[in-house]
Parts: structure tokens; C-alpha cells; sequence
């Protein structure tokens, strides 16, 4: 997430011309994993919930590295409500729109601070993405820190951020038992665990120009859920090396694994390493939702993954620890906190 300095990744990897919208598949229905779907095409499975899911998705899904989860009105068992989301987008909107002197407020180079306001530029001159990051579970402890401007602010963002969670956590039980875990693996850890929200918003892409938004990333917790405003997110398809553009029907919800999760999974699931490049029609808002254990709650390889043939790959680590490494030499850093954790 943004959580990892713009800039923090030099590798320069080739922009997809060309995609095909995704097919949205039924949850039945397994999707093609990215390794071997035809060229060009973006692949990222998706599931559509119309219904009340009677089984969790399959791993397979998930392990794709993104996917979409879809909430509508009819009823989905995770995320039910449309309005929610779009509150969620008008208030982060709103806040956006608020005059500077209220936005800096919130400013902080102190990235321990419970609510942040800041501005990252690609190129140190012009700033290509202003956010708002800020703790959310639990509510009743965070959210006395968020803005109160716009007045909806709280509420919509708390009922938003208590919605993500729920299919953060119920994803992460499928994970689990797709990984041979059981679904109640680390149980307290998931439930205690820290939600960060990171709400973006992008200006609309200069004329004639192609920019990038957030530089290459991943994600820091087990699992991201995303909801965008309108397209601009793209995934890096390891299996070519080439950025495959994310579809963003309304009100679909990305998600994401984070490197949390290959640590758990000894590298079975691989983080996913995606960026944002700046929508030509519109000024484009996104609001990630991070998923991890609790601060100072360490995240180590599941024993039950190691044996001789697959030793352990991943130091423990955590929260508090990630913070820690992106505050020290965090300009000449030359690898990822993920890549400092191999053994
Ligand atoms: C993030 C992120 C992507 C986007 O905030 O970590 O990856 O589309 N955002 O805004
Ligand atoms: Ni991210």
C-alpha cells in the first residue's frame, strides 16, 4: 500500500496496451489463474454474490492474488449495501474538497500518528496523489481522531470500514482452509487484529500525458479490500512481467494479498504488487482497507507449512516492526520490508 514510499521500487515494468473486460464469474465457476491466461487479456477473477454464499470462495480465487468481490442489493453474506459504499466515497470526497488549511491539520511526516494527511509526488514536483490514512478497528478507539468535516465523515467511513473488515476476515477463512490451516487458525490474531484505511485521492491525468498515481507496491497486512471510484488500478502479472489494468465495475471491492500473508503461507500465496496510474476522464478517489495482526503482534511462517523440503522463508515480524523499517534510512532504501524478512 501506500504505506511503502512512492519510489520505493526502480524496477520499471511494461504498461499492457490493449485488456478485455474481465468476465464476471459466478462463485461457482473457478477462474483462470493469471499464470495462464491468454495474452493481453486481464484475467483478475472476480466473483459476483448475488445471493447468500452457502460455501466460502474458493482458495484458488484468492490465491490469483486479487480478486473482486462484488456486494449488491439482493443480498450478499458479506458486504450488503451499496449506499454504504457510496456514502463512504462522497464523504472521502468531501474531505478532499475542504480548504487546505483544514486538510494540513491532519499533516504529519510522523507516520505513527493516528490520523495523516499528506501529498506523494512521482517526480518531487508535482504532487500526484493527496491522502488521508487512518486507523479503524477498533472503531470506538480510532475513531474519535478522524476528521469531523465533512460531518457525514465518521459515520459513513465507520460504517464503511466496519463492512470491509467483516469480508476481510470471512475471505481470510476461506484462505486459511485453502491453505490446509482450518479456517480458525490464528482465530484471536484475525480478530484482534489492526485495520489501516487509506483513503487516496488522484487528480484527473493531464492531457497528452500518462502518469502514475501511487508507484509500484505491495500491500502490507494479510489482506487489502479497495473500492474505487472509477479505473486506475493495475496488478503486475509475475508470470510476464507486464501491468494488467484492473476492471472497477461500481461498486466492486478489490482485494488484494499483502505480504502478510506470504509470510504465513511460506511464499505459497505471493504478495500482490500493483500500482494506480491517473484516470484521463476524472479525478479518481480510492479507499484501501489494510488487514494485520494487532501492532506489536509478530506474523511468522504457519509451522504447519515448513518441513525439510520447504524450510522456513520468512523471518517473524511485526506491525510495529514494518513501521520501523520504513522510518529508518527511508530514502536509501534499497529492497522492501518483505524482501528484508527473507531467510
Ligand atoms: C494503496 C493502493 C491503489 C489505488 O492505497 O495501497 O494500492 O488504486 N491504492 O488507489
Ligand atoms: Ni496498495
Amino acid at each position: 500500500s501506500g504505506l511503502v514510499p512512492s519510489g520505493d521500487r526502480t524496477v520499471q515494468h511494461r504498461r499492457v496496451a490493449t485488456t478485455q473486460p474481465s468476465p464476471v464469474r459466478k462463485i461457482s465457476a473457478l477462474p483462470t489463474p493469471l499464470a495462464t491466461s491468454a495474452a493481453g487479456a486481464c484475467s483478475t477473477p472476480s466473483i459476483s454474490c448475488h445471493r447468500r454464499c452457502s460455501s466460502p470462495p474458493p482458495c484458488s480465487l484468492i490465491t490469483g492474488a486479487c480478486c473482486c468481490w462484488r456486494g449488491d442489493k439482493r443480498g450478499c453474506c458479506l458486504f450488503s449495501s451499496q449506499s454504504v459504499m457510496d456514502r463512504a466515497v462522497e464523504a472521502a470526497s468531501e474531505f478532499f474538497k475542504l480548504p487546505s488549511e483544514t486538510k494540513q491539520e491532519f499533516a504529519s511526516d510522523d507516520i505513527r500518528r493516528p490520523v495523516r494527511y499528506g501529498t506523494s509526488s512521482k517526480d518531487g514536483t508535482r504532487p500526484s496523489r493527496t491522502f488521508l490514512k487512518h486507523y479503524a478497528h477498533p472503531l470506538s478507539e480510532w475513531m474519535k481522531y478522524w476528521p469531523e468535516k465533512p460531518p457525514t465523515y465518521r459515520e459513513d467511513m465507520g460504517k464503511f470500514s466496519a463492512g470491509v473488515r467483516r469480508v476481510a476476515l470471512e475471505l481470510m477463512e476461506a484462505i486459511l482452509e485453502g491453505l490446509g490451516l482450518g479456517k480458525h487458525y490464528q482465530h484471536e490474531e484475525f480478530e484482534n487484529g489492526l485495520q489501516l484505511l487509506q483513503v487516496n485521492c488522484y487528480p484527473k491525468e493531464p492531457e497528452g500525458e500518462s502518469a502514475i498515481g501511487l508507484a509500484p507496491h505491495s500491500d502490507h497486512g494479510f489482506l487489502t479490500i479497495l473500492l474505487a471510484s472509477c479505473p486506475g488500478l493495475e496488478v503486475l502479472d509475475r508470470s510476464s512481467d507486464t501491468w494488467r489494468v484492473v476492471q472497477q465495475p461500481r461498486h466492486a471491492l478489490h482485494v488484494h494479498v499483502g505480504d502478510c500473508m506470504e509470510v504465513l503461507s511460506n511464499g505459497r500465496v505471493k504478495t500482490a504488487v500493483h500500482r494506480a496510474v491517473l484516470n484521463h476522464g476524472e479525478a479518481r478517489i480510492s479507499m484501501a482497507s489494510i488487514h494485520s495482526f494487532a501492532m506489536h503482534e509478530k506474523v511468522s511462517v504457519a509451522k504447519e507449512l515448513v518441513d525439510e523440503q520447504d524450510p522456513e522463508k520468512y523471518k517473524e515480524s511485526s506491525f510495529s516492526d514494518f513501521l520501523d523499517y520504513l522510518m529508518s534510512n527511508a530514502d536509501k532504501k534499497r529492497m522492501s520490508f518483505l524482501e528484508s524478512l527473507r531467510t
